[in-house]
């Protein structure tokens, strides 16, 4: 007899597109015969068994909506052995053969643990960092970034209008990702992540120096959260090294909200789909994964022990032509 009911939750900083996750693995895990449960507020649902039997209609009206239905946390009361097993212990109570958990790599670290305790698990990569080792994209990644482009964007606006330069942080932990990719769309003239050792002086006064001297008036500089480099400092001392009037904004959790794009919508159903298959197939311990754009999964423990990639080719285009 196959496994009878499973259960899903979102854990960790939300991201653009978990609701349309939560929404495949309902539906799915619905058409295979399976009942679903959805958990409150990440693992502190499993703590409390705050559930919600889920059918075909509490799903209905998500698939565009950012944030999550389900409620997300940071559970330090499940990161501990008694947590995890009075955890484990609440799923059994309550039937849960079967537990999707759409988060990162803190969240499947949590999957890890319950697995091991007697939960078969699956992760499916939900973050808008884009910072899963052993995956190319993460739920919520387009988004955000599309959200901070348009957001720097108007930036850009009031920077030409008063010959200034911005300094604008966005999110992404220690990835540096979104700052990347951002940047290049911006036409960045720098661009500081984590991944990438920098110098201010030549990379960045220099070079505003220099490409003021042939021409151009206003400048846009983006750093990653990662990149240990504070945006008001970077501002005032780009300031006082250049005598360019500089403004540093953060752009903050704007980037974790918004409606998701399709692209989010449909890597989100394809990965919510494809764990409800590896847990009717009598997997565990595994996490969804998007390698050269397919779907495909990996063990948990060996997935967290990967290195992340960087784009380094992507980078040298950047320093290339944001001039
Ligand atoms: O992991 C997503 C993320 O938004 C990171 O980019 C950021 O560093 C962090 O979460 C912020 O966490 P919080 O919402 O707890 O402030």
């Amino acid at each position: 007899m196959g496994i009878k009911r499973i259960a899903v939750l979102t854990s960790g900083g939300d991201a653009p597109g978990m609701n349309a996750a939560v929404r495949s693995v309902v539906r799915t895990g619905l058409s295979s015969g399976m009942e679903v449960l959805g958990v409150h507020r990440g693992y502190n649902g499993l703590l409390n068994c705050d559930t919600v039997e889920m059918n075909l209609r509490s799903v209905s009206d998500i698939i565009h909506t950012g944030g999550t239905v389900l409620y997300t946390a940071r559970s330090p009361e499940f990161n501990s052995a008694e947590g995890v097993q009075l955890a484990a212990d609440n799923c059994r109570k309550m039937g849960i053969e079967g537990l999707i958990v759409i988060g990162g790599d803190g969240s499947f670290r949590g999957a890890r643990d319950l697995t091991q305790a007697g939960i078969p698990c699956v992760g499916v990569p939900g973050t808008i960092d884009n910072d899963i080792a052993c995956s190319e994209y993460t739920i919520g990644y387009d988004t955000a970034m599309n959200t901070a482009m348009e957001m720097v964007d108007r930036l850009r606006d009031t920077t030409e209008s008063h010959n200034r330069c911005s300094v604008v942080e966005v999110m992404g932990r220690r990835c540096g990702d979104i700052a990347l990719n951002t940047g290049i769309a911006v036409g960045a003239m720098a661009i500081l992540v984590p991944e990438q050792p920098y110098d201010l002086e030549r990379d960045i006064y220099k070079r505003m120096q220099y490409t003021q001297s042939i021409g151009k008036r206003h400048f846009i500089i983006v750093v990653a959260e990662g990149a240990d480099c504070p945006v008001e400092e970077l501002a005032k001392e780009i300031q006082r090294n250049t005598g360019i009037e500089s403004r540093a904004t953060i752009l903050g959790h704007v980037q974790r909200g918004g409606s998701p794009t399709l692209r989010d919508r449909v890597v989100a159903t394809q990965m919510g789909y494809h764990a409800v298959k590896l847990l009717e197939e009598g997997k565990s311990n595994r996490v969804v994964a998007m390698q050269n754009s397919q779907i495909v999964d990996f063990d948990i423990t060996q997935a967290l022990q990967m290195p992340r990639d960087f784009d380094a080719d992507l980078y040298q285009i950047a320093l290339k032509v944001s001039i």
